[in-house]
């Protein structure tokens, strides 16, 4: 559903307690207009200017509290702003929802190449995350381990020894025990997803538009598929997109015609740009080269940063054990490569080993165990390999 209207007018009509979650990226206080264009040259602004500062905490405080009505006593908000006014609209936040239900300070953060002024380059904003209740919905969202993270140790089982101090756990034969599969790590309150650039498709020429990916993750961290999200001042409707594809249920609001005009296109034909930094994280990127992080990431996998042996560790365990990815390197032979990674994944307990080879003609001289499933292109065969052997 979509409203061309002052979102105050259009809540006063919904029911109370019917909502799971709202997102709002209200006007910030900047006292300016905000203004751009879209590729064909198509201006669009919205004003973001006031009398004062209590003219616009008056203007937010009426507003967020028919958001709290129409909330469900399980449902989250989540109020977008920057350093112009965060810190009265916290205080506001706290005024409305109660200190109690304050659940996080996201930090999005993201990188900006140029500072003109002097001072800090401002490279933040703020999402206030406050809940109806001690009752609410939540979807723990799992993230990637750090580049400092020994990923080695992690995937072995550890017990405390009588002295209290962590061991590896062995078994009766004194082999070390494999740990269980693991989902990564709980993400934090800091959230580095980068501005969409001025050339990415999904980019609509309306002033302040945020990204996809990140109201994806306050929608799957916050609501389940069906689920009903509110947008009371939607723009060019990020977050109705987002929801759309999630499958949630979505209401969006803007006070500007031009707004609900770019937001009905953009939904009848959804549209993702994908970040590649996002997708291999920046530590990563320091580690491997372009052309090893363009094939580990075919896989669902962890990438590994101190083992000579092995490049990555596949997210899902075979046999309860897991799988090891290994890259034959320029300089290196088949055979070499094959045996690093046959030594690497014994060390490590791996129920296979997957080996990337550029080489087409294989010498059939060369030996290959059964566990070490051999390809020769970056695809994703190894999945029904792998499917094909643990069948038997
Ligand atoms: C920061 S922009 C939202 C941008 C949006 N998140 C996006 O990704 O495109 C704020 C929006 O609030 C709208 N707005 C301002 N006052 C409003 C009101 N009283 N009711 C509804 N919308 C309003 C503006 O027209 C503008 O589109």
């Amino acid at each position: 559903m979509l409203y061309n209207s002052d979102c105050l007018e259009v809540m006063k009509d919904f029911s109370s307690d019917s909502i799971d979650m709202i997102y709002l990226d209200p006007p910030f206080y900047t006292q300016r207009i905000q203004s751009l264009s879209d590729k064909n040259g198509r201006k669009y602004k919205f004003a973001d200017t006031w009398d004062s500062l209590d003219d616009y905490l008056s203007f937010m405080r009426v507003r967020i509290k028919e958001m709290k009505r129409i909330l469900k006593p399980t449902g989250g908000i989540f109020l977008h702003c920057d350093t112009s006014a965060s810190h009265y609209l916290r205080i506001l936040l706290d005024e409305v929802f109660g200190v109690a239900n304050f659940r996080s300070e996201i930090i999005w953060t993201y990188k900006r190449w140029s500072n003109s002024k002097k001072g800090l380059l401002p490279a933040h904003q703020t999402i206030f995350y406050y809940t109806k209740g001690k009752n609410y919905k939540f979807n723990i969202i799992y993230g990637n381990y750090s580049a400092t993270t020994n990923l080695d140790q992690i995937l072995q089982e550890r017990v405390r020894d009588k002295k209290g101090k962590a061991v590896y756990k062995r078994d009766e034969n004194g082999e070390i025990v494999t740990a269980k599969e693991k989902k990564g790590v709980p993400i934090s309150d800091v959230w580095e997803i980068p501005f969409l650039n001025p050339k990415a498709k999904e980019r609509t020429g309306y002033p302040t538009q945020k990204p996809i990916e990140l109201l994806e993750r306050i929608i799957r961290i916050s609501t389940d598929e069906g689920d009903c999200v509110l947008d009371p001042f939607c723009g060019s409707g990020t977050t109705l997109v987002s929801a759309k594809l999630l499958n949630r249920d979505y209401i969006g609001i803007d006070i500007n015609p031009d707004a609900i005009e770019i937001t009905k296109k953009r939904l009848a034909d959804p549209y993702k740009t994908t970040s590649i930094l996002l997708k291999v994280g920046a530590a990563a990127y320091r580690t491997k080269n372009e052309t090893e992080l363009s094939i580990l990431n075919q896989f669902e996998c962890d990438i590994v940063q101190r083992n000579k042996g092995i490049d990555a560790f596949l997210k899902r365990h075979y046999f309860g054990c897991p799988v090891a990815i290994r890259i034959q390197r320029d300089n290196e032979s088949f055979k070499d490569a094959l045996s690093m990674l046959v030594s690497a994944s014994k060390k490590k307990n791996c129920s296979f080993g997957i080996l990337i080879t550029y080489e087409k003609n294989l010498n059939s001289k060369i030996n290959i165990p059964s566990n070490i499933i051999v390809i020769n292109k970056y695809s994703t065969q190894f999945e029904i390999e792998l499917d094909k052997k643990t069948a038997k």
